[in-house]
């Protein structure tokens, strides 16, 4: 288990943007290919639409973009793109490089693959750098187009998975709004739970990944929460990976979060892996739901499994 707590040079965040793919898919349009329902789809996951289609690199821009108009940065500002994936373009080069040319940064690329833990994966990679003092100011991406290694004449995994992309800019800063602590941790032995071989397709023991991921959330979301001298009650948001609603409810329980302190996006975006977290964020800004002075939890795991849970006060 890695543990991070801020140093010397503190991060935040200060600026995020999203996108995801034109057409949404409806449960009912997936009931039409494999043996599903509505209902069944709703009840056990909470997922009612999701969007398909684009590329990582093509819907990585479109958010980078964004976070970075909102962050009121320029792309030669940026010292380097982290890209957070699963599903890259290509296998050479890192979907980072071409995402860096798209956005107009003239700094340095890398792709991460942590499955969905990979978007909280990569700000820890961020605040390394940052606290190193090797950067100033990044931006850290989590895209997929997990349509694209989905078997859709089988239903266990295809009515959760959907495509989209999330973004923040982070920067050095001692000021309001910092990444206060976070955690990750992986087991690799449970990597026969979900994998993807080359060429081929998702393919995952729901039930297994379920009873594991309960526990990696809770046990990381702790650590953190204690890292940062904070407890459960002292959270205002919790932003969750969103890969079963059951699943987000369950953590929330036995964190001792009230549910409705979640951010939920499954309802109409799925599972999107390692965007699912930062397009929620974006969800709760957009709502007005999250607000300067806010404590936030970040808090995902993925294949591998890996997991890893973070910490931060939002500074607006
Ligand atoms: N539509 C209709 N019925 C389905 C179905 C579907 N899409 N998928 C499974 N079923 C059926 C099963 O065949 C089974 O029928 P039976 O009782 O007659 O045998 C029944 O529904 C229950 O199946 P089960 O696999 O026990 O369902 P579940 O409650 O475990 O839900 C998942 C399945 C995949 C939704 C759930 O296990 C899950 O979300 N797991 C975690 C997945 C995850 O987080 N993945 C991403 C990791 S980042």
């Amino acid at each position: 288990m890695v543990l991070g707590q801020v140093g010397a040079q503190g991060m935040a965040l200060v600026g995020c943007g999203s996108a995801v793919p034109a057409i949404s898919v409806s449960n009912q349009q997936l009931s039409e290919r494999v043996d599903t329902s509505d209902e069944w789809i709703v009840e056990r996951t909470g997922i009612r639409r999701r969007h398909h289609g684009g590329t990582t690199s093509g819907l990585a821009i479109e958010a980078g973009l964004a976070a970075l108009e909102r962050a009121g940065r320029r792309p030669d500002e940026i010292d380097a793109v982290i890209l957070a994936t699963t599903t890259p373009d290509q296998i050479v080069p890192g979907t980072s490089a071409v995402v860096q040319d798209g956005m107009g940064v003239t700094g340095g690329a890398f792709d991460v693959n942590a499955a969905c833990s990979g978007f909280v994966y990569a700000l820890t990679v961020a605040h390394g750098l940052i606290a190193a003092g090797a950067a100033e100011r990044l931006v850290v991406i989590g895209s997929e187009t997990l349509s694209k290694i989905t078997d859709f004449t089988e239903r266990g995994v295809s009515i959760l998975v959907g495509d989209g992309a999330g973004a923040v800019v982070v920067e050095a800063t001692d000021g309001p709004g910092q990444l206060l602590s976070y955690r990750m941790g992986a087991d690799g032995s449970l990597r026969h739970l979900l994998y993807c071989d080359h060429g081929g397709h998702l393919v995952m023991n729901g039930k297994e990944v379920f009873r594991k991921a309960v526990s990696v959330v809770v046990e990381s979301s702790q650590g953190a929460l204690a890292d940062a001298g904070l407890t459960a009650d002292n959270l205002d948001l919790v932003v969750p990976h969103q890969a079963n609603l059951r699943i987000i409810g369950a953590a929330c329980q036995r964190l001792g979060v009230p549910e409705e302190k979640a951010v939920i996006t499954i309802d109409r975006y799925g599972n999107t892996s390692s965007a699912s977290i930062p397009l929620a964020l974006v969800d709760a800004l957009e709502s007005g739901r999250l607000q300067p002075g806010m404590h936030v939890l970040l808090t995902g795991f993925g294949g591998g499994m890996t997991w890893a849970s973070a910490v931060l006060k939002w500074g607006g």
